[in-house]
């Protein structure tokens, strides 16, 4: 049975992952009115990819004696950007943002002796340390090939294999 302390931060938790599924699927949203196609569909696997660890917190909570739930105020998310880097400065900042309280949670699990949700946070923890590492290659990739209208074309198709990659 899942301590209410825990429960509660497992539950904000929740609402962060499901926050940053909303703000992929306003990025997809901006990318396909800019006609990349490809970029969208990193944003759409994004999206779903934070929805399923929104899930996986979810049904650990109701799993475990406790009461999951998802909040109606989870905040707006930005739909407009200046240009692709910009998008993926986001993503980078989506993603450090989850690292940071996916962190303080599974510190604050190891101080307080909740050691089956430390345990279960261990996966969240090494997935943020590989999302960021992703991400930084991106924008590497988006600063070399560049990210002017005359580069999109190239920009783009780029995130096909960036996308088959992220599929393995
Ligand atoms: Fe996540």
């Amino acid at each position: 049975m899942l301590s209410k302390a825990v429960q509660t931060k497992l539950n904000e938790q929740i609402q962060k992952e499901a926050f940053a599924s909303n703000a992929y699927l306003a990025m997809a949203t901006w990318a396909e009115s800019e006609n990349l196609p490809n970029i969208a569909t990193f944003f759409y696997n994004s999206a779903e990819e934070e929805r399923l660890h929104m899930l996986e917190i979810f049904k650990y909570i109701n799993a475990n004696g406790g009461a999951a739930k998802l909040e109606d105020k989870l905040g707006k998310a930005k739909e407009k950007f200046k240009n692709v880097l910009e998008a993926f400065q986001q993503v980078y900042d989506l993603e450090h943002n989850v690292t940071v309280s996916i962190t303080e949670l599974a510190t604050w699990c190891q101080q307080n002796g909740e050691h089956a949700t430390y345990f279960f946070l261990q996966a969240f923890v090494l997935e943020q340390q590989e999302a960021e590492r992703n991400v930084r290659e991106i924008i590497t990739v988006i600063e070399r090939m560049g990210f002017e209208p005359r580069n999109l074309f190239y920009l783009d198709k780029q995130f096909k294999k960036i996308n088959e990659k992220g599929e393995q």
